[in-house]
């Protein structure tokens, strides 16, 4: 195994629960007990989630989707948006007036929130009944913190640097089809608008081989799609100086034959001629690509710090789209960011016109403490914010049911995931383009890449038929 630099790649073993002493009886002490998970923010979170998952299980508690009969409440967080942040308070409230009935009840609070400046404080002084707090670089802590909160009256451990690089993590998965496979952690963008690089710290890439290695036993285990995560996935390796980059790793995780390869976030600057060719070369990578534009106007995306401008953006997606046939591409859009005029808003509007993007979210800025952006004065009114968003999503969303329109009576390649949670004679899955199907069909296509005939689509899904 070739790792880059020994000193920062900590290797995790078999069943690690990283406590200091392994005299514990944990079937003694948390045998029957319960927890309760709840995940917030990206898909980030939500695979640390299922390291954090394996952790808890490890010490003998089996999960329960029902707040009222746990005994431990671990609240993964997310710290992008003002709201994500006052849903975790509405959230703490609850769980505050759940532990006055059940004293022993372990509340924990982890993920980015716990990260962001302030909230550590705010929770000694506003929040003592939070039993412990970690952070997004000492995931692997909580275990321990866990069999010490007694011994505290609050067990609070965030560290402010950046982590190692964990390599050999052990995972209790969601999904037995489609894994999630960090491939860097943290953030060197430093967007002016963003949090992330705060509460994530600096790029870390993790090396090639353990990625791949990682990805050929997920394969062997029945795993028929994975997605390679990162705040920016094409800048993958340019903090390591080992002569690889995306890619590369895409090309070496092409080879392993795994049926389906994703990737998210694609950040417009770090994206090479090379990465598209690679992309289009492989069938086993999905002609699938995210790619957030922020802001369709040159000024405003200078003050965002974004590296490109509305042409570089155009330009690059129209090779993607030349490039890879019946490519779908994604965005993410801020309004209101400051200083943005009505022309600067037209500016993203055409943007959309001209990309007709399968698919967009749409965000109203919300300034983050700690960040650049939040010394400019937010000076666009909330109502222009609204209104803005409101016209941009009628746009976003005609142009999704236009794409996906154009998919009627076409058949498709479908990785079938799950039941359909409302209808059990219906069965969910995604199209090579990411886009989802509800398709008529029983249990037996779990699991499977089955070809399917759209039948109908909406702006936000479709409806299916095997044939
Ligand atoms: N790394 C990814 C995105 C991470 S955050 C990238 O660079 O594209 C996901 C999205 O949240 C961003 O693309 C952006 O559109 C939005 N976002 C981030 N910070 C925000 C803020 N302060 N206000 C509003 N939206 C924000
Ligand atoms: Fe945030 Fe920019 Fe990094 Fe994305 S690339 S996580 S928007 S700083
Ligand atoms: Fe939120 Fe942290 Fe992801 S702030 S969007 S959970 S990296």
């Amino acid at each position: 195994m070739n790792y880059p630099d020994l000193k920062k790649a900590r290797l995790r073993t078999d069943n690690d629960v990283n406590v200091k002493e392994v005299k514990y009886d944990f079937d003694a002490i948390f045998k029957g007990k319960k927890y309760f998970l709840k995940t917030y923010g990206c898909q980030m979170n939500m695979h640390d989630s299922e390291e954090i998952r394996k952790y808890l299980e490890v010490l003998g508690f089996t999960e329960t989707n029902q707040l009222e009969l746990s005994d431990l409440v671990v609240l993964n967080t997310c710290a992008i948006r003002e709201n994500a942040h006052d849903k975790v308070f509405g959230y703490l409230g609850r769980c505050k007036h759940l532990k006055r009935e059940k004293k022993d009840l372990i509340l924990a609070l982890g993920g980015c929130m716990a990260q962001e400046e302030g909230v550590v404080s705010e929770i000694k002084e506003k929040h003592p009944y939070v039993d412990i707090v970690f952070g997004t670089h000492n995931i692997s802590s909580l275990p321990q913190m866990i069999l010490e909160h007694k011994e505290k009256e609050q067990n609070i451990e965030v560290y402010s640097i950046e982590g190692d690089v964990y390599e050999n993590i052990k995972y209790s998965r969601d999904s037995k089809i489609s894994a999630w496979v960090n491939i860097m952690y943290g953030c060197d963008k430093f967007c002016t608008y963003c949090i992330v690089p705060y509460t994530r710290g600096k790029q870390r890439s993790r090396a090639l081989d353990c990625i791949v290695e990682e990805i050929e036993g997920l394969k062997k285990e029945g795993y028929l799609e994975v997605t390679l995560l990162g705040q920016n996935v094409n800048a993958y390796g340019k903090d390591l100086k080992e002569g690889y980059d995306f890619k590369d790793l895409l090309e070496r995780v092409a080879k392993t034959g795994i049926s389906r390869i994703r990737f998210v976030t694609s950040h417009p600057w770090d994206f090479t001629d090379e990465m598209i060719d690679v992309i289009a070369k492989y069938e086993n990578i999905m002609p699938y690509i995210h790619l957030p534009l922020q802001s369709g106007s040159d000024r405003i995306l200078k003050l965002m710090g974004r590296r490109y401008n509305k042409e570089a953006y155009l330009t690059l997606f129209n090779k993607i789209k030349k490039k890879i046939p019946n490519v779908s591409i994604t965005t993410d859009i801020i309004v209101g960011f400051p200083n943005e005029t009505e022309e600067d808003f037209m500016e993203t509007l055409d943007v959309v016109h001209t990309c007709k993007f399968d698919s967009a979210f749409t965000f109203i800025y919300s300034p983050r403490e700690g960040t650049p952006a939040s010394h400019i004065l937010d000076n666009v009114s909330l109502n222009v914010k609204e209104e803005r968003l409101q016209r941009l999503n009628e746009v976003v969303n005609r142009y999704s049911l236009e794409n996906n329109k154009r998919l009627e009576n076409k058949i498709v390649k479908v990785l079938v995931l799950d039941e359909n949670i409302k209808d059990k004679n219906k069965v969910y899955g995604y199209t090579e383009t990411m886009k989802l199907i509800n398709i008529n069909g029983g249990k037996e296509s779990i699991g499977k890449i089955i070809d399917v005939k759209i039948v109908e689509a909406k702006s936000f899904s479709l409806d299916g038929e095997v044939i």
